[in-house]
């Protein structure tokens, strides 16, 4: 059986104020049935993790480098993130692809020494209007996959994430069919490349205009295990619907 997870990325929103957001969040889910994660900016992370202490929430990263430690100005190591108390970190997220040039082995790279240093791996995927539009989502996703997994994932240490890129901040959201479509693809890859034990065992979350409203239709769907919420996770009443939701999937 796969934990349901429910997973809430704050991207560059947040500064001291947004704490007793996750207060709230961390006084409604003293326990949950289901696993909750919150990425906070990097600034943020150690005061969130202090909040979220002996809660049913734990904190993650938004991205961390490729190297162990070093001559890195501005960036962060999965150590830091792991010494900050976080416990997963989200790697090529559609906004890190875009506005840094990520690559899928620069996401690779950035998995593995995610995983070596012992949090869980979020490895975001996802097509552009224009690529769905002429049908190659499902290409897209794959080479996506074999660039950006690497070959130590376990049911453990990996998360998928699939992001339609025009679904994310956009209100709009692929029909359940589509989406269905899609994990029900990334399984069978997972399946076909770490062999069916692992491959059922790793936890495939969507994400793109998750909210309370449209949240239990989605977590509904083949092979939806989750979701990786962006504008809904930053307001505790939005986030408690969809972590709502998901107990009740
Ligand atoms: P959104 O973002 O929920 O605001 O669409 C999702 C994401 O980018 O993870």
């Amino acid at each position: 059986m796969r934990r349901k997870l429910a997973a809430g990325n704050w991207k560059m929103n947040g500064t001291s104020a947004s704490l007793p957001e996750l207060q709230s969040l961390a006084t409604s889910y003293p326990s949950a049935s289901v696993d909750v994660l919150i990425c906070p900016p990097a600034t943020l992370l150690h005061r969130a993790a202090d909040v979220a202490k002996d809660t049913a929430i734990t904190v993650g990263g938004q991205d961390c480098h490729a190297a162990e430690s070093g001559a890195h100005t501005g960036d962060i190591s999965a150590q830091m993130l792991l010494d900050a108390g976080a416990t997963a970190v989200i790697l090529g997220h559609s906004e890190r692809r875009e506005d840094h040039g990520e690559q899928n082995e620069d996401v690779r790279a950035k998995a593995r020494v995610a995983m070596d240093a012992g949090l869980k791996a979020i490895i975001c995927v996802g097509e552009s209007l224009e690529q769905r539009e002429a049908a190659n989502t499902l290409d897209i996703i794959g080479g996506q996959m074999s660039g950006s997994i690497p070959d130590q994932s376990t049911g453990e240490n990996l998360i998928v994430a699939y992001e339609p890129i025009w679904a994310i901040g956009t209100g709009k959201v692929p029909t359940l069919d589509e989406i269905g479509e899609v994990h029900d693809f990334i399984r069978a890859r997972l399946e076909r490349r770490f062999g069916e034990g692992v491959g059922r065992s790793v936890r495939l979350l969507y994400g793109g205009s998750v909210k309370p409203s449209n949240a239990g239709d989605i977590f509904a769907v083949s092979n939806v295990d989750g979701a990786l919420v962006g504008g809904a996770s930053l307001k505790s009443q939005d986030f408690s619907g969809v972590i709502d939701a998901l107990q009740k999937s």
